[in-house]
């Protein structure tokens, strides 16, 4: 089993943090996206692993290396263009050769991994097909529904009375159903096939849900599960920030930086080496990154720090902040993400007014 990590694309859903950063690399809990993902398939047994590149190629490689950080052995695979999930199959078909592969979209978290599902695929498809129902054969695929809201933004599965999948459709403007396809695909070598004979969408890219389709039309059993735990495709603010939300629910407290005698610290916390809480609260679940100060301040819960930033005389909640940000005399920031370097302060100049220096694609909500 291989795996094949897709950590190209576009990101403009994540502008402007993408226009400086890969979003895999945006951090969930201080930790990148995409490092959870390798985790994963690590923690399946999986080892050889095609890590899919785009523009962001040298910053994926420096973080990721060679995979052995993981024990995983990882080949870069170059898509010159955000052409498609299912053209990144396409490119990586020299890599993955004959062999099954899990594929696992970078920007998407999992409660509970692949480990699982890996083995529940592999023991499908050992039973030979004389054992099985009739007019079932051995699964060449397998993919994950969860249960969302607003199945329109997803890939959406049909099921037939019998419960199989027999259809996708991508992005319906009516979903058939509330089942919408997770991130995590399990495919044996068939898929090239598929990926070969389907053509482009009406936004112009090879969608994996057409390759899933052309499988079943042509008599593929696609074996599907429905997932128990929560599942987040972080391409976007909001689900980024629940992402965060629910990592932090499940971190444990440790406390190896430096908190004054008038510092409180409530809850789960994460205080990493070098961090300083003076004059604060510090309200978990959150974590601190290394370096950090937190000084006559509120950190409320479902906040992640990360390292060398310095919030000062503020209070924020429900929020991300990427390293090197400096926050200023800001009376309540919740529901934010900030990319690196970046600077919120109060400048207390008349006249009393906001002034604003904003990237492009830049987001702002203001209270007043
Ligand atoms: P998406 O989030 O579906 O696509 P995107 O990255 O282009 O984002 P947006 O819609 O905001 O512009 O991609 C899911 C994952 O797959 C993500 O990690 C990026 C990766 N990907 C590729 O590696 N190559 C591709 O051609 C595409 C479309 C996505």
């Amino acid at each position: 089993m291989k795996g094949l990590i897709l950590a190209g694309g576009s990101g403009t859903r994540l502008r402007p943090i993408t226009h400086t950063g890969a979003k895999q690399l945006v951090p969930v809990a201080n930790k990148p996206i995409l490092f959870y993902g390798l985790e994963d398939l690590a923690d399946a047994g999986v080892r050889d692993v095609g890590v899919v590149v785009g523009d962001t190629a040298s910053e994926i490689e420096a973080a990721v290396g060679n995979g052995s950080h993981w024990g995983l052995q990882v080949t870069y695979l170059r898509q010159e263009q955000p052409l498609g999930l299912a053209h990144c199959v396409l490119i990586a078909r020299d890599f993955l050769g004959d062999d099954d592969f899990v594929m696992y979209l970078g920007d998407n978290l999992l409660r509970g991994g692949v480990a699982q599902l890996v083995e529940r695929f592999v023991a499908d498809r050992s039973v030979p097909d004389a054992a099985r129902r009739t007019g079932v054969s051995s699964p060449c695929a397998q993919i994950l529904l969860a249960r969302v809201p607003d199945p329109h933004r997803f890939g959406v599965a049909v099921l037939g009375p019998d419960g199989s999948v027999v259809s996708l459709v991508e992005k319906p403007a009516e979903p058939p159903s509330d089942l919408a396809l997770v991130g995590v695909y399990l495919f044996d070598r068939r898929i090239h096939e598929a990926v070969r004979a389907i053509k482009p969408s009406e936004r112009g890219e090879l969608e994996i849900t057409d390759a899933i389709r052309w499988l079943i039309d042509n008599g593929h059993s696609v074996r599907h599960e429905v997932l128990n735990g929560w599942w987040k495709d972080t391409g976007a603010v909001a689900p980024l920030l629940e992402g965060n939300r629910l990592v932090l629910e499940a971190i444990e407290t440790s406390l190896m930086g430096t908190i004054d005698q008038t510092s409180r610290i409530e809850g789960r916390v994460v205080l990493e080496q070098g961090s300083e809480v003076k004059g604060s609260v510090v309200r978990g679940p959150a974590i601190i990154g290394t370096g950090t100060r937190i000084l006559d301040s509120y950190v409320g819960p479902f906040t992640s720090i990360e390292r060398d930033c310095e919030i000062v005389d503020s209070e924020i909640e429900h929020s991300i902040v990427l390293a090197e940000s400096h926050i200023i005399g800001i009376n309540r920031l919740v529901d934010s993400l900030l990319g690196r370097n970046v600077t919120v302060t109060r400048s207390g100049r008349r006249p009393n007014a906001t002034r604003l220096t904003l990237g492009d694609h830049s987001h702002a909500e203001l209270d007043q």
